[in-house]
């Protein structure tokens, strides 16, 4: 029995370093629960929520998911909805359970990233997590709006070895971007009436990954019309294996939760196809094997 407890061990041991992608926390009592946490970062006190799904079991590697606040928004924002009422943009629901949430607090309400600060934040999380909680490492995301698609791109930038893929809603380059020429999976969401952060910036950072990721140009792409109030998604063409790039465009400003006619509203996240395109391409195939 002794003996067949240590083969037992002894193979789900082998099996995880052979996946090479499950944390520590695998196979153990989890260690960390839903709430607000503090984590000390090169000597600041940084916060941030996290959600373990309800019927977290410990031999499954879960997915980690990032949701960055805007400027001058908040964590709880995020975690709890916001004004455009959909947690961690749309993606809790959609999850269902099958993922871990994160919702990091920049300083100043936003995501300078000074010295890579904010970087080395997402790094501290992520060692908190994997020592702590059953996770797919391979099966990391962050998406975020504004200045959290900033930090998001950032993190693609500086973290693709870390980060599976990212969701860039309504982005500029705000947060820096150190190194920036490994591929990782990128979807990019912009409207084409953007007056904060205008949409050909946008274009840029998705050029950016369509050259990492060996895609085809995506210049001249269509996109929707002023007044159409639709969007229009185009999968990139030419990719390698395993790095998709998709780009959405939509007929409006600079919002979070793009829904098309007759949506009441812009910002009405019941409505929005953003959560559904996105969940979607994270869990394309070619996203679930190993990088
Ligand atoms: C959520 O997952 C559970 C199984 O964990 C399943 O029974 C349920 O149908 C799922 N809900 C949706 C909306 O997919
Ligand atoms: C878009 O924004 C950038 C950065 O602010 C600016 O340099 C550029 O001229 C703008 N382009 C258009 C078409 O408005």
């Amino acid at each position: 029995m002794h003996l067949l407890n240590s083969l037992v061990l002894g193979l789900a041991t082998l099996t995880n370093i052979a996946a090479g992608a499950n944390s520590a926390g695998c196979g153990k009592a989890p260690t960390i629960t839903t709430g607000t946490k503090t984590i000390n970062v090169g000597g600041t006190n940084r916060q941030f929520r996290i959600r373990v799904p309800s019927n977290y079991q410990n031999n499954k590697p879960y997915k980690v998911v990032y949701g960055l606040h805007w400027n001058g928004g908040t964590m709880d924002q995020v975690a709890d909805g916001g004004r455009d009422k959909w947690a961690y943009f749309g993606m809790q629901k959609i999850a269902n359970e099958t993922a871990i949430f994160v919702a990091p607090q920049g300083l100043d309400g936003g995501w300078a990233n000074s010295g890579g600060r904010d970087t080395k934040l997402i790094d501290a999380i992520n060692d908190y997590i994997d020592a702590g909680l059953c996770v797919d490492q391979g099966q990391r995301f962050s998406i975020g709006f504004s200045y959290g698609a900033g930090m998001s791109y950032s993190l693609a930038c500086n973290r693709a070895n870390k980060f599976r893929g990212v969701a860039i809603i309504a982005g500029g380059q705000l947060a820096g971007c150190e190194g920036g020429t490994s591929p990782i999976a990128y979807f990019g969401i912009h409207g084409i009436k953007d007056n904060v952060l205008n949409i050909s910036g946008g274009r840029s950072l998705r050029d950016r990954f369509i050259k990492n990721n060996g895609c085809n140009s995506m210049a001249g792409v269509k996109e929707p019309t002023s007044g159409s109030r639709i969007h229009i998604t185009t999968a990139a063409t030419g990719c390698k294996q395993g790095y998709p790039v998709r780009w959405a465009a939509h007929d409006g400003g600079h919002i979070q939760s793009a829904a098309d006619k007759p949506a009441p509203n812009e910002e009405d996240g019941t409505r929005s196809w953003v959560e559904g395109e996105v969940w979607a391409f994270w869990n394309l195939p070619e996203l679930q094997t190993p990088k």
